[in-house]
């Protein structure tokens, strides 16, 4: 299960660690970290930046708006474009911090961990041509009101959830009501006050997986024609479905269609064709956002599902990954739109939604991206880095230290992506017009 010294990639190179050291965390890690210096040492020319597609998804976020308030108000502002802008000083900082919330995964608890620097808690994301507002709790949960929202994906699906309980958690405490799987895979809380549900569910592929193992094969099994049915089992009890991606589908890989091989993903000695992995997560994605309609069109209710794809949150390695200062930034860069895997791992991610949302009924369904890429990128210095354990340097600097600079600090940049949710699930909404427009 674990990606240990087993992993085809680190043989021959000298990189042997006692398998304890590596968390559930670190399974996006190595890979990434390996993938990037040894299969990508070429840089794709950048490509341009294709703004219609981002505005066309914010603009059809508002397609909630019925056609009767479209016809009361014909000169209404185009709504907001949250993804494009810059992250400025605030002085305010997090709602909560590493002690005051206690559903943060250790390894992203920056603060406790003695992170020293504390300056990345002081920004704000300021859109283009509008202001996003403050995550407001209380607001979400009012919302949210006897609904369930679900986070389905990887480890920054979790991220994410793991950053919204915490600003939930400020103004109501959320009950624990069921937990199952290996370092907490599955969870679910109830947030009484409000009737509102939150879960996680472990599904690194959406579609059907199965992981690679110490007894099992030694790559990941992929059935690109089937649904994971450990979150779909329980799609009919969903309201609000956020997926999150990408990651995962870096590691060595075979992938099955139907009945047959389609291909792998560095699979040597395997006698499969390597396909690479940008069309098998167009495949993934595009099987799921299926199987999601599909199956709550067969429910016959009146209610259709929300489901919001969160797109790829790109690493910030500077070197080695197991080097001191990994991810060194201390503040956010001014100006940087994503090129190469993370354009285009986001460009995939954007274009399915785009094709479901043409071919299904939107308004029903929902069908958004809550496009992080950019802002993301622009945040080198959200990241555990060597503060994924504690204390890291007690004994002195080491030069060598496993750094984490794919996922968030909690608090950090991660949870202005739930700023921006909030505003999704306002547009939504409808019932505060006035606020939809920052
Ligand atoms: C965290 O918040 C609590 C309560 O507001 C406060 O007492 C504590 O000093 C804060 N800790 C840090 C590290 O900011
Ligand atoms: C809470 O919400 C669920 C739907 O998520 C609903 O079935 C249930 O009746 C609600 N409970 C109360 C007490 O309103
Ligand atoms: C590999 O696959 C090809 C095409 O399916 C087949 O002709 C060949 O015999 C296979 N080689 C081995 C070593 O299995």
């Amino acid at each position: 299960m674990k990606m240990g010294s087993t992993n085809p990639l680190f043989k021959g190179q000298s990189l042997s660690f006692p398998k304890k050291l590596f968390p559930f965390a670190l399974y996006a890690l190595l890979p990434l970290a390996l993938l990037r210096l040894y299969l990508y040492p070429l840089r794709l020319p950048p490509p341009p930046p294709d703004s219609h597609l981002l505005q066309s998804t914010i603009t059809s976020s508002s397609h909630s708006s019925s056609s009767e308030s479209e016809e009361e108000k014909p000169n209404e502002t185009p709504p907001c474009d949250y993804f494009n802008g810059k992250w400025i000083r605030d002085t305010r900082g997090p709602l909560y911090n590493g002690t005051t919330c206690g559903t943060i995964k250790e390894g992203q608890n920056c603060i406790r961990h003695g992170r020293p620097d504390t300056s990345y808690l002081y920004w704000r994301w300021k859109p283009a041509h509008c202001n996003l507002p403050r995550f407001e709790p209380i607001s979400f949960l009012q919302l949210l009101n006897h609904k369930h929202v679900a986070f389905v994906g990887d480890s920054m699906a979790r991220n994410q959830l793991e950053s919204l309980l915490c600003m939930l958690s400020t103004v109501s405490t959320p009950n624990l009501v069921y937990r199952n799987g290996e370092d907490n895979k599955f969870r679910k809380w109830h947030f009484a006050s409000h009737n509102v549900t939150i879960s996680v569910y472990w599904s690194p592929f959406l579609v059907k997986g199965v992981e690679k193992s110490s007894t099992g094969p030694d790559h990941n099994k992929l059935y690109l024609d089937l649904v994971d049915e450990t979150w779909a089992k329980d799609l009919n009890q969903i309201d609000l479905i956020v997926l999150s991606i990408g990651h995962w589908f870096l590691h060595p890989a075979v992938y099955h269609e139907g009945d047959s091989v389609l291909g792998c993903h560095y699979c040597p000695g395997l006698n499969h064709t390597e396909i690479g992995f940008y069309e098998v997560l167009r495949k993934a994605l595009r099987t799921t956002l299926k199987g999601i309609v599909e199956r709550r069109s067969l429910d016959n209710r009146d209610d259709g599902i929300k489901v919001t794809v969160t797109t790829f949150s790109p690493a910030h390695f500077e070197g080695e990954w197991d080097k001191f200062g990994a991810c060194p930034k201390t503040e956010p860069l001014l100006e940087k739109e994503p090129e190469g895997m993370d354009y285009d791992m986001r460009k995939i991610e954007v274009e399915e939604v785009e094709a479901a949302r043409a071919n299904y009924n939107a308004r029903k369904f929902g069908l958004e991206v809550l496009d992080v890429t950019k802002l993301a990128l622009m945040r080198p210095d959200g990241h555990p880095g060597a503060y994924m354990y504690p204390f890291p340097f007690a004994d002195g600097v080491k030069e060598r230290v496993q750094n984490d600079c794919v996922h968030w600090c909690l608090p950090g940049p991660i949870d202005t992506w739930n700023e921006i949710f909030l505003q999704m699930i306002r547009n939504w909404n409808n019932d505060h017009p006035g606020e939809v427009i920052g």
